[in-house]
């Protein structure tokens, strides 16, 4: 009786991990999605020249970038991404507050080509298991 009374409660926390584990998706991927939200905002920055719009939007950038969720993977590929993301958002900011479109413009460039490499290699990762 013991025995089948702790499978049951066994049964129900291995469930209930798995909501727990869904839940925790779906937050990382509200948070993610406000990476979207921000580059957004720099674009609109930049078609109306709203320095203080591009400066504050990659300031957000910068900080969601140090924070928990953001290290949802911790392969050194990722930090490498994530240290290299940080590097042209800072460019980006300091274009910003120095009122500078052109080089806001080039930055942003850079920033959503480090979006596109690193959710790249995300991708690649289950592919090179399957070989
Ligand atoms: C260093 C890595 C890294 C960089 C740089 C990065 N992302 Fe992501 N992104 C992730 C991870 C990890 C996820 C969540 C896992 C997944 O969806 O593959 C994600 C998911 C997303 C999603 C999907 C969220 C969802 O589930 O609906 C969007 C949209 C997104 N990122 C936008 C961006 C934008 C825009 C940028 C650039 C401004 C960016 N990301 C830069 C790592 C990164």
């Amino acid at each position: 009786m013991k025995k089948i009374l702790l499978l049951v409660i066994g049964l129900f926390f291995a469930s209930s991990g798995i909501q727990e584990q869904e839940k925790i998706d779906q937050s990382t991927s509200k948070f993610m999605r406000r990476k979207l939200q921000y580059s957004r905002d720099v674009v609109e920055g930049l078609s109306v020249e709203n320095f203080d719009q591009i400066t504050k939007a990659a300031q957000n950038m910068m900080l969601m970038s140090h924070e928990a969720d953001w290290k949802v993977v911790t392969t050194p590929q990722y930090l490498k991404a994530s240290s290299d993301f940080r590097d042209t958002v800072a460019r980006l900011r300091s274009a910003g507050k120095e009122k500078n479109l052109d080089g806001a413009t080039l930055a942003y460039f850079e920033v959503t080509l480090n979006c596109v490499r690193c959710h790249k290699q995300l991708r690649q990762k289950p592919k090179k298991k399957r070989e």
